[in-house]
């Protein structure tokens, strides 16, 4: 099992689709194994995606993701990170597949409604930015 980090960006929970994109990711089989609303401050945010720091759209992505609250996850499966990868869609929702949560909720290339690490590292980076190990819980023990 592999846990990647997702969030419901700010966009998709003001436009009130928090629900329906947490249908899909259960319906999709990922366990969710932390979730919690948050509101990032700028610095947050620029904290986050500090590896965009040098690129165009840093400080309107920032700006973007400070301007409400969003849905941050852990997700558990096997291969978590490729599957919600593909589960997202494209970055642009104008480029994502028909049936992808970016091309039904998103808006444009900022406001594309769902974010999802790219690989080990980053997840690894990602879910420890927003949840203490503590967090994440585990599978259920079986009953003997
Ligand atoms: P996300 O998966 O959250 O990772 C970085 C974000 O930067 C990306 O989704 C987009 O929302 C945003 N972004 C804005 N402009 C661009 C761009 N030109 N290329 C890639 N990402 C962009």
């Amino acid at each position: 099992m592999e846990q990647t980090f997702a969030i419901i960006k700010p966009d998709a929970v003001s436009s009130g689709h928090t629900g329906a994109i947490l249908q899909r990711i259960e319906e999709a089989g990922f366990r969710v194994a932390a979730m919690r609303m948050v509101r990032m401050t700028k610095a947050e945010a620029e904290g986050f995606y500090a590896v965009h720091r040098a690129r165009p759209f840093f400080d309107s992505l920032t700006t973007f993701m400070s301007s409400g609250p969003a849905v941050v996850l852990a997700l558990e499966a096997a291969d978590a990170i490729a599957r919600w990868r593909t589960l997202m869609g494209a970055t642009d929702p104008g480029q994502a597949g028909e049936g992808t949560l970016r091309r039904r909720f998103g808006s444009s290339i900022e406001r594309n409604a769902t974010h999802g690490s790219d690989a080990p590292e980053t997840a690894a980076f990602e879910l420890g930015y927003f949840f203490r190990g503590l967090e994440r819980v585990g599978e259920p023990v079986p009953a003997p």
